[in-house]
């Protein structure tokens, strides 16, 4: 099995390794064609380590999700000097070359400027995969060729990988998650549709490293998949910073702009947030049978670790916006993402429990995903009460407190949406781990607290939603290779 998935993973890399090594072309149908016919002559890495060294992505190329996910994709990318930029794509199988001019972002990160770009390719067919790279103007700066496929069926199925709090500090806190993520993949054999984070991708959003390193080290699916990811507190900057509205998010990143207009920011002293400042970070889209909505918790906070002052106006927008969202959605199931969640073991985000969970209740949201707390947990909550359970599975790992009543037969692994809206907030991806060190008084079902990455996969059907949570096992949570990985938990969330 372990051969198997690192025989389909280098055959994709090898595509990438070599195009960069070939000297720019502007004559994108030759060289496209180039790449691919000289793709066995590299030297392949063969193993985790080999792969995770042999990691590149100079240009920051991204893919990202967008409002039509069956037809369009997202891209990011930066370039070194103030120019233009573009990107080529074309059917793999076909000669049907596409150019686009990207947009070009200014984006002051910390005492530098950098030169960010995104476009969204269009007029794409399910079931069909695509060939692109993303090039300077004047070709002197040109990206490996990469591949994604447009899935076919999602519909009937589908499937999510899900990353919390990449955040880091030093390069080998991100090949540390490189190397959990890839040995996941190995263990689970798991094929993913997309891939999800509740932001914190970064620790520090004025330093250019760390976003460099996130790319470089989320090369293998960012180049291929599209990322959903939502406003974290370490990508945002002080509220009366005028850099507030030029966040490094919303360069570095791509990201459907269907969120709420706001009006003046005036309820905080200083506060230099303008109307459009959440385009990019509150959105949502509809993917197979899923209506799936980021929600900017920063919203509803004054960019303190507590999170108590907030807008109260432009948070009725916000409420007005996911109502209607909400209100709107034909599909079978609701999925959530933010960053601060309203029943962590960390921090007590009263806000955002107060001003967002009415609106699950009231719309029967089925799922809620949330990071910041750096400590695993999951809560079944209805109108603020914790849902009763009377059986569950046998945990080897984490602590299982169930409250029960002898009116209810439900089970905690496999349960239906009507019991509750379901609260699953992920232990990070990474090596920042809060470990039971932090308390909010929050009470949930199930927590586990360990100093493990923990990377969630969330399937969902016709008629459920059902999550696998693996766990990976270390020495000690700085180290960067795994000793193992187990499964977590697994639950089913019916209808
Ligand atoms: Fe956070």
């Amino acid at each position: 099995m372990k051969k198997i998935f690192l025989m389909i993973f280098l055959v994709v890399f090898s595509i990438s390794i070599v195009a960069c090594t070939q000297t720019s072309d502007t004559t994108t149908s030759t060289t496209l064609t180039e790449s691919s016919s000289v793709t066995t002559t590299t030297t392949e890495p063969t193993t985790i380590p080999e792969i995770v060294t042999a990691m590149s992505n100079p240009l920051n190329v991204g893919l990202f999700i967008t409002e039509t996910p069956e037809t369009s994709m997202g891209i990011n990318f930066k370039l070194s000097t103030d120019t233009e930029g573009y990107v080529e794509y074309h059917q793999s199988d076909l000669d049907n070359f596409i150019r686009i001019d990207a947009t070009k972002k200014v984006t002051p990160v910390g005492s530098k400027t950098v030169y960010l770009y995104e476009a969204e390719m269009t007029g794409l067919t399910p079931g069909q995969t695509y060939e692109y790279f993303v090039s300077s103007s004047d070709g002197t700066e040109q990206s490996a060729r990469y591949e994604f496929t447009i899935p076919s069926g999602i519909d009937n199925s589908f499937t999510f990988m899900y990353l919390a709090d990449p955040q880091g500090t030093a390069i080998t806190n991100y090949m540390a998650y490189a190397y959990s993520i890839l040995n996941v993949l190995d263990y689970s054999q798991m094929s993913y549709d997309f891939v999800m984070s509740p932001g914190d991708t970064v620790n520090d959003h004025d330093v250019r490293s760390e976003w460099d390193w996130f790319f470089q080290y989320s090369s293998f699916f960012i180049t291929r998949k599209p990322f959903v990811v939502t406003l974290g507190n370490h990508e945002t900057g002080y509220l009366t910073d005028e850099r507030i509205n030029s966040l490094e998010f919303d360069g570095y990143f791509n990201l459907p702009n269907n969120g709420p207009t706001y009006d003046e920011f005036s309820e905080i002293d200083g506060d230099l947030r303008e109307s459009d400042f959440d385009k990019g970070k509150t959105y949502s889209f509809d993917y197979g049978n899923a209506h799936i909505i980021s929600i900017n918790t920063e919203i509803l906070c004054d960019g303190t670790t507590a999170c108590s002052e907030y807008d109260h106006s432009n948070a009725e927008i916000l409420k007005s916006w996911l109502r209607n969202d909400l209100d709107n959605s034909n599909k079978t199931w609701s999925i959530v993402l933010l960053h601060r969640g309203p029943y962590g073991l960390s921090y007590d985000t009263y806000n955002v429990r107060d001003v967002l969970t009415p609106i699950f209740d009231e719309f029967n949201v089925d799922l809620v995903l949330s990071g910041h707390d750096h400590q695993y947990s999951r809560a079944v909550y209805k109108n603020d009460v914790m849902i009763p359970f009377q059986e569950a599975n046998n945990y080897e790992r984490g602590i299982l407190t169930l409250i029960t009543d002898e009116l209810y037969t439900n089970n905690f692994n496999n349960y239906s949406s009507t019991l509750g809206v379901t609260y699953f907030t992920g232990n990070t991806s990474t090596v920042k781990f809060y470990g039971g060190d932090k308390n909010s008084g929050i009470e949930v079902q199930y927590k586990f607290i360990d100093e493990s990455p923990v990377i969630p996969f969330i399937t969902v059907t016709a008629d459920s939603i059902q999550v696998v949570s693996y766990g990976v096992s270390k020495n000690a949570a700085l180290d960067i290779v795994p000793t193992g990985v187990f499964i977590l938990e697994e639950f089913t969330i019916t209808k």
